[in-house]
């Protein structure tokens, strides 16, 4: 069965950047700001992006195109008779981990949408309420709802038929088309509140946080948290590139599309950067916790609430969020579904089926988890946290290690070069950043990274 192929350079650029921005953009992306100082983390987070983000999106785009196939057999392909497989199948768990909570604030998000349009979500809050009491006004709300065990149920699971849909529809008709239409609507949503956000009162206060370093705060444990956000944002270390990387057709210039990748996902951070921090400042909210679901499901809503329109807003922003959330979760799926297809020959329903049906088992676990589940704990963390927490400080960066360790020693030293090659020759100087990059700075880091967290 000849693999698909993703039918255009714009289908696959949109299709790459839709996993690659999502909740990690807008949600764990500004909290992770705020927390770690404003502008120097910004700034750490450019350098990640740069100078590990770039060439292990690289790496994973060489092993799926060269290899042409899953992320699993992509290894043993490569490399027969060895055990790098286990790198892919590595990758497979966590991104289907991530896939299961990932889903569930996924349909938060569409909860919220909804509430917006039947305007439900400012019923009994008036334009004129304190900072304080609208703050526990949707705090409130939010933890009523998170905590019960239905209603977020429902819409996760109506989330989870929304991927199962598109993905049927496979990697052109399902996940290129939809990401054709919903990428440039994202960036226009996006644009449309950073207009709207720079232009309140007092929004100045906001952009200076978030655009003028204070070099102090440039610490380790900064490094380390931008360090983790980029490989999160740019989807690297969990084989969903090496994936979508088979997806590519062999004239696609690899370093141009990487380049393009990157710098559409840290726009979208920096847009999303100079809407939340000049609205919050602007109101009058600096001071909350922008961690965790806070920020997204209280203070915007907040914001919203103080202006004209604010069901309409919240509608827009809430779908945006969905938006993001869904061309991310496809590609987690994706990982899967291209393993069950390839490896064990099944048609692509048939390995749709095989994959999502599952997640709605571990998805509603991962809800139930802030209700009836709660004291169902490993290691002190919920079902959710845990994933969370394994995936994002172990297996992520675990996985990254592995493959930016596999691409640059274990596989001949020309075989990125070449498969970087575009058509004529290799701009030298570019492809020695790259190459060592790999070789030496990603796996160095992640090392010193892995052994400074334990
Ligand atoms: N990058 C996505 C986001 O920012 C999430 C995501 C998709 C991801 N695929 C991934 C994260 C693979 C890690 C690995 O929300």
């Amino acid at each position: 069965m000849a693999k698909a192929k993703f039918s255009s350079r714009i289908g696959l650029i949109a299709a790459t950047v839709g996993s690659a921005v999502g909740l990690g953009n807008i949600w764990r992306f500004p909290a992770e700001t705020q927390t770690n100082g404003g502008a120097a983390f910004l700034l750490l987070y450019i350098v990640c992006v740069f100078l590990l983000g770039i060439p292990l999106m690289l790496a994973e785009f060489s092993l799926g195109r060269a290899s042409g196939t899953d992320s699993v057999t992509a290894f043993s392909r490569l490399r027969p008779n060895s055990k790098w497989w286990l790198t892919g199948v590595l990758g497979m768990i966590s991104s289907y981990f991530i896939l299961c909570f990932y889903i569930v604030v996924a349909g938060w998000t569409v909860e919220y949408f909804f509430q917006s349009l039947t305007g439900d979500l400012f019923n009994g809050i008036s334009a004129h309420a304190s900072v304080e009491s609208s703050n526990s006004f949707f705090t409130t709300k939010m933890e009523k709802y998170i905590n019960s065990d239905f209603p977020p149920l429902i819409f996760t699971y109506l989330m989870i038929l929304i991927n199962l849909g598109v993905l049927i529809g496979g990697v052109k008709k399902g996940i290129e088309r939809i990401s054709m239409w919903l990428m440039p609507l994202l960036f226009l949503l996006l644009l449309t509140f950073c207009i709207i956000s720079l232009s309140f009162p007092n929004s100045a206060e906001g952009v200076r946080f978030f655009l003028t370093p204070d070099f102090s705060k440039i610490t380790p444990h900064a490094l380390v948290n931008a360090l983790g956000q980029a490989f999160f944002s740019l989807s690297l270390g969990m084989g969903t590139l090496i994936t979508y990387g088979a997806y590519f057709p062999k004239k696609t210039k690899l370093t141009q599309t990487a380049f393009t990748v990157s710098m559409l996902d840290l726009l979208v951070a920096v847009l999303t950067g100079l809407i939340i921090f000049p609205a919050v400042s602007s109101f009058g909210l600096s001071g909350e916790d922008l961690r965790g679901s806070t920020l997204v499901f209280v203070t915007l809503p907040e914001v919203f609430a103080q202006m004209p329109a604010p069901s309409l807003w919240a509608a827009l922003f809430f779908l945006l969020l969905m938006v993001a959330a869904l061309t991310s979760t496809v590609s987690m799926a994706e990982v899967t579904i291209s393993f069950v297809e390839e490896r064990w020959k099944r048609s692509r329903r048939v390995a749709c089926l095989i994959v999502i049906l599952p997640l709605f088992i571990l998805s509603t676990l991962c809800s139930l988890s802030f209700g009836s589940l709660k004291d169902w704990t490993i290691g002190g963390m919920t079902i959710f946290n845990f994933l969370d927490n394994i995936t994002a400080n172990y297996m992520l960066p675990i996985g990254a290690l592995l493959i930016s360790i596999f691409a640059g020693w274990i596989m001949p030293r020309d075989f990125m070069r070449n498969e970087l090659r575009p058509f004529g020759a290799p701009a030298r100087t570019i492809y020695t950043i790259i190459g060592n990059g790999v070789r030496w700075i990603v796996p160095g880091l992640i090392l010193i990274v892995l052994i400074s967290s334990f």
